[in-house]
């Protein structure tokens, strides 16, 4: 028996450690995240009153006024979305049907052999079919629970990966001395990894590089590829948003499809769509046949399911209008074009700005490259010089183009000569 003093001293040890609980937040010993480059960019910018400053850390596009870009085809679908005045009800786990497989018509091309051996889902934009692709890979690839990814490649993909479960190893990729491809390199690294090991491609308009290979590397590369047995994942964000061409950006994707890898592929709509907020994207996977495509598409649920139960409607809505409608697809077309030719014609524009101030260094790497952003080879101490003339990107010389507007494009090319000569 214990004596009513004892109880009455566990009593109040026990009512102290309540109270110093209260006193210690449960979450008290959470540390702080390092700070976001972008974030840390669109800060300083905010924080800056020169008129005339520019912003080039945004991986969004601008118009010609340097302002967001809600494309007209977008604007006229979603107006029908609206008028048809559908319900609200949940779509199925993986998506809009109509959206889905104009997606797969727009990635594969109308005539692929992959369309009637396919699995795919809508997803929450790229990001959220490169997640899927992670889980999908560390919960059933035969080999090694491990991706390869470009270095460098777009920050998020190796958080993604890791979150999924996934080793991240890099392959070469970007030749600092040409600011080009390390062509080389990346084949070096594809014939060293071990035979059957997963690697990450972007599928089109590298990013952060702009760099891509020429359908003739491609080409080698899917014989690398092949020769040592490895899997091929295709990132592609920006399908038309590069070139201008809906085809031609999808050369690698449909090339390796043609020439028998069962590839899985990340597809993003908020680029090429404008639809960065609306979350569209596709996670699809290439099987041997309709039976594997039936077990690999059930598996697709039981992982999509638990993450989220199944994706928003409003904007496979608006996609799946595009892509259905003649004339609206026609028009989106004429589009994507428009914005892949003001990006090409700022890049121009920047090159020329800079060789009419006398710079000696060679630009040609500003046209050469391709897609929303350039790799400009700038250092990081260039970069900080940059940010003093009011232009703010990324340290590690990346650039948006989309940021670069017929007004700001001289005075950025003055800002970048004063650092670089
Ligand atoms: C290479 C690459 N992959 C995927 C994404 C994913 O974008 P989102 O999730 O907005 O579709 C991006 C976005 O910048 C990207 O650059």
């Amino acid at each position: 028996m214990l004596s009513s003093l004892r109880i009455a001293s566990r009593r109040a040890v026990a009512a102290r450690n309540v109270s110093a609980l209260r006193a210690a937040s449960t979450w008290a010993n959470v540390p702080q995240g390092p700070p976001d480059a972008i974030l840390g960019i669109t800060e300083a910018f905010k924080a800056d009153t020169f008129p005339g400053k520019i912003n080039l850390g945004v991986g969004a596009y601008r118009d010609d006024k340097g302002k967001p870009y809600v494309l007209p085809s977008v604007l006229k679908a979603e107006d029908k979305v609206i008028q048809s005045r559908l319900n609200k009800e949940y779509a199925g786990i993986t998506g809009v049907p109509e959206f889905t497989k104009a997606a797969a018509v727009l990635a594969y091309g109308a005539d692929s052999s992959a369309l009637n051996r396919l699995a795919i889902t809508q997803s929450i934009s790229g990001t959220g079919a490169l997640r899927i692709g992670g889980e999908f890979i560390k919960k059933f690839y035969p080999g090694a629970k491990a991706i390869y990814i470009p270095e460098p490649s777009w920050a998020n993909h190796a958080a993604v990966f890791k979150d999924s479960g996934l080793t991240v190893h890099k392959y070469a990729y970007y030749n600092k001395a040409t600011i080009g491809l390390d062509f080389e390199g990346l084949l070096a690294d594809v014939n060293k990894a071990e035979p059957g090991s997963v690697f990450l491609f972007h599928a089109c308009a590298h990013n952060p590089t702009g760099i891509d290979p020429t359908p003739e590397q491609w080409k080698q590369i899917e014989q690398a590829v092949k020769n040592k047995g490895h899997y091929s994942f295709f990132d592609m964000a920006y399908q038309g948003f590069a070139s201008g061409d809906i085809h031609t950006d999808a050369f690698a994707v449909r090339h390796f499809v043609e020439q028998g890898h069962n590839i899985c592929l990340a597809q993003s709509f908020a680029k090429n769509m404008g639809l960065y907020g609306e979350r569209i994207g596709a996670f699809s996977v290439v099987c041997a046949d309709a039976a594997e495509q039936k077990r690999v598409d059930s598996q697709i649920k039981i992982i999509v399911r638990p993450l989220y139960s199944n994706p928003p409607i409003h904007g496979a809505r608006i996609a799946a209008q595009i892509l259905n409608t003649p004339e609206l697809y026609e028009e989106w077309l004429k589009e994507v074009k428009e914005m892949a030719d003001r990006i090409i014609t700022m890049r121009a524009l920047l090159k020329e700005n800079l060789e009419k101030l006398g710079s000696k260094h060679d630009w040609s790497h500003i046209t050469s490259q391709i897609g929303m952003f350039a790799y400009t080879g700038l250092t990081p101490e260039q970069m900080a010089g940059l940010a003093e003339e009011h232009v703010y990107a990324t340290k590690d010389g990346r650039i948006s183009v989309a940021g670069i507007t017929s007004e700001n494009v001289g005075r950025l090319a003055e800002a970048i000569f004063k650092v670089k000569g």
